[in-house]
Formats: C-alpha cells, sequence, structure tokens
C-alpha cells in the first residue's frame, strides 16, 4: 500500500508520517519510509541522531543504479541514459517488492530500529535549487517515482512517502502513485488552500485524497476544518506532548503516546487498507504511460535525443500476479 503525506511547509506532514510509520512498525507489518520532502527530517523524526541521519545514502546520487537495475533486460530501454523519471516498465524490466532484498535497497536502505520494529528508510537526499519547481530531468523525486513505478505492493505491505505537494509531483505524475494521499492540514486558510489546489489537479486521475488537521486545538478549529474540506476530513490530530518530547531528543516509549492520537493511527491505517480493494492495476499503469508522454513531450525527447514514446510497452500491465506464461513469455496482469 503506497501512501503520501503532503501539505504545506510546517504543517507536520514529517511529524505524522513518522508516527504513522511507527504505528504500523509496532504492528509487525513491513514498511518502506521514503523520504522525498524539501525538508529531508524523516530520519530526524524516526529517531535516528544527526550523524547517523546525514549519513543515509541519497538515491538522487543513485540514480544510475537505480535506472540500470530497473531497466534489466528491457529491450525498448537501451541505456540508463535514455531512462527518465516517468519511464514505465516493460517486458525485461525488473520489479520490485517491499519485502526483498535487491540491489535498489543495498545501495538506497537503511534499517530504521523502532518500538516493536524495524523499518527500510530511504531519502531523496537534500534538494538544491535545480530540483525545485520544474518537470526537470534531474530532480530528486525522479528516483522515488522509478521507484514507485516499478513495485509491487500486496496488501499489508508499505510505503510510507513524507512529500512536498509541489509543482514537481505534479507535472510528474508522482501525485497519482498512491493507493491514499494524506493531506496534513493545519486550521488555516494557508493549509486548507494548499488542499484545493491538490484536490483540483487530483480529480481527473481517480486520486484518493484525505484530509488530516494537525495542532486542532479548539472545537473552533474543528468546525472551521469541517466547513472548509466536508467529507475528505478523515481524522484530526492535537498537539502531542510526546511529539514535543521527541523534538527533545527524548522520544518516550511509543506505546506512551497520547491515546487519542493512537487512535488517529488506527484511523489512517483503516483508511489506507479500505483502499485495497478500489486498486486498478490497468488504470495506474495507464497513468505512468500518460505522464511519460508529457514529459517525453515537454522535455525528454529533446534532453535524451531519442524518441521516449518507444520506451512504452504496448502489451504490459503492471500487477501483483504473474500468471501462467502464455506464448513463452510470463506476463504480469493485474488481480482484478
Ligand atoms: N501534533 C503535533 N504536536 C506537537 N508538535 C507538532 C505536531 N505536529 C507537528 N508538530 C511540530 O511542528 C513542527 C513542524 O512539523 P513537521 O516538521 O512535521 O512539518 P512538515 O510539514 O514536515 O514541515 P516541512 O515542510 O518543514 O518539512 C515540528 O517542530 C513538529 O515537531
Ligand atoms: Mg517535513
Amino acid at each position: 500500500m503506497k501512501i503520501a503525506f503532503v501539505g504545506k511547509g510546517g504543517s507536520g506532514k514529517t511529524t505524522l508520517s513518522s508516527l504513522f510509520i511507527r504505528h504500523l512498525a509496532t504492528t509487525g507489518a513491513p514498511v518502506v519510509a521514503v523520504d522525498a520532502d524539501i525538508n529531508q527530517h524523516l530520519g530526524a523524526a524516526l529517531g535516528l541522531d544527526e550523524a547517523r541521519a546525514a549519513a543515509l545514502p541519497a538515491m538522487g546520487e543513485r540514480l544510475q543504479l537505480i535506472k540500470d537495475w530497473l531497466r534489466g533486460s528491457n529491450p525498448r530501454i537501451a541505456s540508463a541514459q535514455t531512462m527518465i523519471k516517468t519511464t514505465p516498465p516493460g517486458e525485461g524490466s525488473r520489479l520490485l517488492r517491499v519485502c526483498e532484498n535487491n540491489p535498489v535497497y543495498d545501495a538506497c536502505a537503511r534499517p530504521v530500529e523502532l518500538d516493536g520494529g524495524t523499518v527500510r528508510l530511504m531519502v531523496t537526499g537534500p534538494f538544491t535549487d535545480s530540483d525545485l519547481g520544474v518537470a526537470c530531468y534531474h530532480s530528486k523525486t525522479g528516483a522515488v517515482e522509478l521507484f514507485l513505478n516499478h513495485l509491487v505492493d500486496g496488501p499489508g505491505e508499505y510505503v510510507v512517502v513524507d512529500m512536498t505537494a509541489g509543482s514537481d509531483s505534479f507535472a510528474s505524475g508522482m501525485f497519482t502513485r498512491f493507493d491514499i494521499t494524506f493531506l496534513v492540514a493545519e486550521p488555516t486558510r494557508k493549509g486548507v488552500s494548499v488542499y484545493r489546489q491538490y484536490k483540483e489537479y487530483a480529480r481527473d486521475f481517480g486520486v484518493i485524497l484525505k484530509v488530516v488537521g494537525n495542532k486542532v486545538q479548539s472545537q473552533d478549529d474543528l468546525d472551521f476544518l469541517r466547513a472548509e474540506v466536508g467529507d475528505d476530513l478523515l481524522v484530526t490530530v492535537g498537539h502531542s506532548d510526546w511529539v514535543r518530547a521527541m523534538e527533545k531528543g527524548r522520544p518516550p516509549r511509543f506505546e506512551l503516546l497520547e491515546d487519542a492520537n493512537h487512535l488517529a493511527l488506527c484511523r489512517l491505517r483503516t483508511a489506507v487498507d479500505a483502499t485495497y480493494e478500489l486498486r486498478d492495476w490497468e488504470r495506474y499503469t495507464r497513468q505512468m504511460v500518460h505522464f511519460h508522454l508529457k514529459n517525453a513531450r515537454s522535455w525528454g525527447n529533446e534532453r535524451t535525443g531519442t524518441d521516449l514514446a518507444a520506451q512504452i510497452d504496448p502489451g504490459f500491465v503492471l500487477g501483483e500476479r504473474v500468471t501462467a506464461p502464455s506464448e513463452g513469455d510470463a506476463r504480469l496482469t493485474p488481480t482484478a
């Protein structure tokens, strides 16, 4: 299950991502945590000290390795140089799973021990000016998009991405890569305006968007969010002394998190799990092709000097089950 936390800067994306990751880990669920935010703080929020957080390998610096691995023997992708962030998998591509060892995890993921379980953490690496606001070849989130587009995740397995609600994710298609998107909003006009913008982009792509109210202190806060986002409001979280203690570098045991916040995390998970039956791998694959063509036309063809539309394998559908080989090859098909 692929989950994004998005929202305005400072709204609490990293905090809520990290709490949700901790919640999943205590239940023993396999989790890959991904820090794709402009401000790279997920490692710290998961309890890594500064030195360990700084030593995390940056996915953005390992794009060549990632591309070479994912490309596999796909004859439509001549080289890693012609593989852009939206290049979709096809026959011969290597797919990734949540629970496995592979060279991408070896190079880019590090284990983080939490109360009750260990998760894998991957980080894009710090953003530079050239990464921001452009549908650009070099963008750091491109590594995450490639990862998600080659991932075959099943129920009970979780990939949690802490992410910016920036124009890069809209241009590339990144925002369509999730089973559910949690938009973290404070009860303020700015918080809600990011929600409106996201909703507008998401409307035509079947993106499931739910609002998680954060730093909600009063009935008035709650009424404001209800009035502004209506039924999209899934749950609200108040000020947490547990979070504050963690920020002071003295994380209490996770079971000591406030009951109301534990309950909020359970509701997030229920919402995530409920999306499983709505999954549509064909649509998921179609959307990656759509955004690949868009990126190819707007900058990719020119940048790589090739016709990137030729990378699309028309018969390929990403999915969870490999059916019995037909015509000599095993093809992945959707379960639905
Ligand atoms: N529910 C909460 N209770 C207490 N403190 C909170 C809560 N939510 C967020 N905070 C605090 O608010 C600050 C901003 O939160 P956080 O870093 O999670 O936001 P963000 O959206 O990831 O920000 P950025 O855009 O900078 O990455 C942090 O100091 C965090 O500890
Ligand atoms: Mg953050």
